[in-house]
């Protein structure tokens, strides 16, 4: 599938974009050891450890943009940490990620836990601060503009369905199965919806309605802002259209994102795909869990691990399935 045509000139090494599977792995492989032992931040811890050592293997000068939390909050991955082995040296690369999303997941050996990243030049990914976002997503095919944050669920579900040339009652949307989404859940049944509830994990789920295997033709609802930036991430390179908008639930996240660079203007934008990850991008994850996207972490009798891991660059709408063996020693 093809995105919008972005130069293909651009910092993004081509060997760095396969390079980046290798980070999202090692967080995975890490990360599995921890799959259904009930113990979240160990495994997010297990997970951040790997990457940060993983991101040192490669040749670039990258800064955290997404990360962990601040610096006083998170010992390593934290926004504005440079990464990579070649500092002052390398191209200069502005990375997001979640070594971990889905810690509560991987606890408790749910589906679709994901290690993931996104990467773009300097300056191209919105600096999300940690607030929740409103999110809307459907995949490609669609006339651009045809869902919208500023319009009803019921509008949205009605433009999607009239392009598709169904009934509204044959849509199928995914939501977070969280207390504050009861009227969108509410209007989506009185609509006759199928919908697709999920314990945690928005990345995969915004993912999702790129995949006509899912059956999931939209996704609607609150989650993480920086889990929103790295679904607009994998939408660059597949296709698809998203619309993001920041929640505010008190002044210190008013704060937090100023000081990220967000103005005050901004506060109630609905953001676009390219406002979130703008040029060349690449996006790559390794499936902890199994889930609709990837297969998650398997041990072999032998000790063997297999990982499944996905990367796609923007640029070049290249989407690449990657399947791994790891004989660890
Ligand atoms: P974590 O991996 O940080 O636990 O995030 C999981 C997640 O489900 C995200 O996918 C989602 O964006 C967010 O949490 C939703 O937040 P909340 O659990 O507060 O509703």
């Amino acid at each position: 599938m093809k995105s919008a045509a972005v130069s293909k000139s651009s910092t993004l090494d081509r060997v760095l974009v396969l390079e980046m599977v290798r980070v999202t792995e090692a967080a995975a492989v890490a990360a599995s050891k921890l799959i259904g032992r009930g113990d979240e931040k160990a495994a997010d811890h297990a997970a951040v450890e790997a990457m940060r050592k993983a991101f040192d293997e490669l040749y670039m000068d990258g800064t955290v943009v997404i990360g962990e939390g601040e610096r006083d909050e998170a010992p390593m991955l934290y926004i504005g940490e440079k990464v990579g082995g070649a500092p002052g040296k390398g191209p200069k690369i502005d990375i997001a990620l979640d070594p971990l999303e889905g810690t509560t997941i991987t606890a408790m050996a749910g589906p679709n836990a994901l290690a993931v990243l996104a990467a773009a030049e300097a300056g191209c990914l919105l600096n999300a601060p940690d607030t929740y976002m409103d999110k809307l997503a459907v995949g490609p095919g669609y006339p651009e503009g045809i869902i919208s944050l500023e319009k009803s669920v019921t509008e949205n579900v009605t433009a999607v369905a009239e392009a598709k040339g169904v009934k509204p009652a044959d849509i199928t949307v995914c939501v977070l199965d969280r207390p504050r989404h009861a009227d969108i859940i509410a209007e989506l049944r009185s609509l006759g919806c199928g919908i697709h509830m999920i314990s945690d994990g928005d990345v995969a789920g915004v993912i999702a309605v790129t995949d006509p295997e899912t059956g999931i033709d939209l996704y609607m609802g609150q989650g993480g802002a920086p889990e929103g930036v790295l679904a607009a991430a994998a939408l660059r390179c597949v296709g698809g259209q998203f619309n993001g908008r920041l929640v505010f639930r008190n002044e210190d996240e008013k704060a937090r994102a100023r000081k990220w660079g967000i103005e005050e203007k901004d506060f109630d934008r609905v953001y676009k795909l390219e406002e979130l990850a703008k040029g060349d991008c690449i996006f790559a994850a390794t499936g902890v869990t199994s889930g609709s996207l990837l297969e998650g972490v398997k041990v072999r009798r032998d000790g063997t691990m297999t990982t499944e891991s996905v990367v796609m660059r923007a640029s070049s709408g290249t989407v690449r399935w990657i399947k791994g063996e790891h004989r660890l020693g």
